[in-house]
């Protein structure tokens, strides 16, 4: 017989008769002639009743059934008295295919995120983050599905890298060195190194996809980015996903445009697809879930340059940790008054001092700003950091001389902008912070697998 997921099951108008069903029992209770447990095979957030009556030739053994424990159940499927259940299965064959001992942490009782974090390994078979790593699922799968309708080709770009795209120096080193050779030598000798110079993990895909953008058009790199920079904030992991999407003849209104559309679409999927896995962050996560989400579908987000953001900023009557000054970065405390508090929505902030951004960011009019725009969104803060590229050659190389880059490693990305240069643009959107906002779950470490933030690489 055919095993039945119970997402499907449940779903069924009319019973089938027979089916078969394999999960891991969430709870059980004995009355003297039945036991009654609750399965879950993670399929979807609700479990199966099943029914086990005393007449089950190793009803001793079922009683001996702990929670945690993984079963084959076949029965007929019928229509469940009990309330808010469609459906129940009358068991004829219950076999434990393995007890899970009293040892087993998953009792039924409310766990902490912090005790869930030592078990990240266990904790997927829980409520809260089964409903999460679903969701994470499908919403990877809405990003293809929106890039692929808008006719963008999808790129898989290198995770080893001998350029620092965002120019911040925050890089995991890759090498095959011998650690005891390096002792001796009293240095690293990149020329003898795998690659033959110094390498990394990429901190993000976008210098390549700038080169297929200005082959195929429009394309997208979704995958790993590494950020060694050593911040233990909720927002920020060592390793985390960023979709990149990059849009040849595209300026930076187009590409807010993008990330609006980009944004709506994929929370309207959200609510479409996963309603049940969504209510149950609104229910027991985040109650202003729900006005959240309809703020995001249904208001245009705001669009004001930096220096109108620093003047709200400056006055406001709030007192921030960090002073706000012209010309340097945004705090978290800053992005969120701005999006929570002042404008109550997702802003797209524009234009900021050439200074706090990285080389590739084209060059304003004024001389001092550039085409960037982060998009700042209640909550978390930055949810996207883009910008329109610098497509002119001497522009740009002038200003990766200003920044002291290595022009020799770049010489491939500068020949774009010599043979049929075209402005073009694109974003970067942590898919980490996206589900944040998208749960209203407050830790990045509890949106990722098995996440990894400083000094922590268990799992
Ligand atoms: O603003 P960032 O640094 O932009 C870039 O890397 C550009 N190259 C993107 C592009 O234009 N193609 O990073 C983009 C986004 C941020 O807005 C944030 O959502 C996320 O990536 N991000 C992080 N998410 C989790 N942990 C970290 N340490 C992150 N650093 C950035
Ligand atoms: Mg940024």
């Amino acid at each position: 017989m055919k095993r039945t997921k119970i997402n499907l099951l449940l779903k069924l108008e009319t019973t089938p008769g027979k089916v078969l069903v394999k999960g891991w029992v969430r709870t059980k209770r004995d009355s003297k002639k039945f036991s009654f447990m609750e399965i879950n095979d993670g399929s979807c957030l609700k479990n199966i009743q099943v029914i086990a009556n005393d007449d089950l030739e190793n009803y001793p053994d079922i009683q001996t059934i702990t929670t945690g424990t993984s079963v084959s159940v076949t029965g007929k499927l019928s229509a469940s008295p009990g309330k808010g259940q469609k459906w129940e299965i009358q068991a004829d064959q219950i076999e434990i295919i393995n007890i899970a001992p009293e040892s087993y942490p998953l009792q039924k009782k409310r766990h902490t995120d912090e005790f869930l974090r030592t078990i990240a390994h266990l904790r997927p078979r829980t409520n809260k983050y089964g409903a999460a790593f679903r969701l994470r699922s499908e919403m990877a799968f809405a990003i293809h599905k929106f890039y692929r309708e808008k006719g963008f080709r999808y790129l898989t770009t290198p995770l080893i890298t001998g350029s620092d795209c965002e120019g911040a120096g925050e890089m995991f080193r890759v090498t095959s060195l011998d650690p005891k050779m390096i002792e001796q030598q009293g240095k690293m000798d990149f020329k003898t190194d795998f690659f033959g110079r110094e390498s990394s993990l990429t901190v993000s895909g976008q210098l390549s996809a700038e080169m297929f953008a200005l082959a195929l058009g429009d394309v997208y790199t979704f995958g790993p980015t590494f950020r060694a920079e050593n911040s233990n904030t909720s927002r920020h992991a060592a390793e985390f996903w960023m979709l990149e999407p990059e849009m040849a003849f595209c300026d930076l209104k187009q590409n807010m445009d993008n990330a609006e559309e980009l944004v709506k679409t994929l929370v309207r999927h959200a609510m479409d697809e996963c309603p049940e896995d969504m209510a149950l962050f609104s229910n027991f996560v985040d109650k202003s879930l729900p006005k959240r989400m309809d703020i995001l579908l249904n208001t245009e987000f705001a669009r004001v340059s930096y220096t109108q953001a620093i003047d709200i900023l400056k006055h406001s009557k709030k007192t921030f940790d960090f002073k706000v000054d012209y010309g340097t970065d945004l705090q978290s405390e800053h992005e969120r008054y701005l999006a929570e508090q002042y404008f109550k929505k997702p802003v797209f902030l524009t234009d900021y001092p050439k200074q706090i951004k990285p080389f590739y960011m084209r060059m304003n009019e004024d001389g001092k700003t550039v085409a960037a725009v982060d998009l700042l969104v209640p909550r978390i803060g930055e949810l996207i950091g883009g910008s329109q590229r610098e497509e002119r050659l001497e522009v740009l190389e002038k200003r990766m001389k200003e920044m002291g880059l290595p022009m020799e490693n770049y010489w491939w990305y500068l020949d774009s902008r010599k043979f049929g240069s075209v402005p073009h643009s694109g974003f970067g959107m942590g898919f980490e912070r996206f589900l944040m906002m998208l749960t209203g779950i407050s830790n990045i470490r509890d949106v990722i697998p098995f996440p990894r933030t400083p000094g922590s690489i268990d799992f």
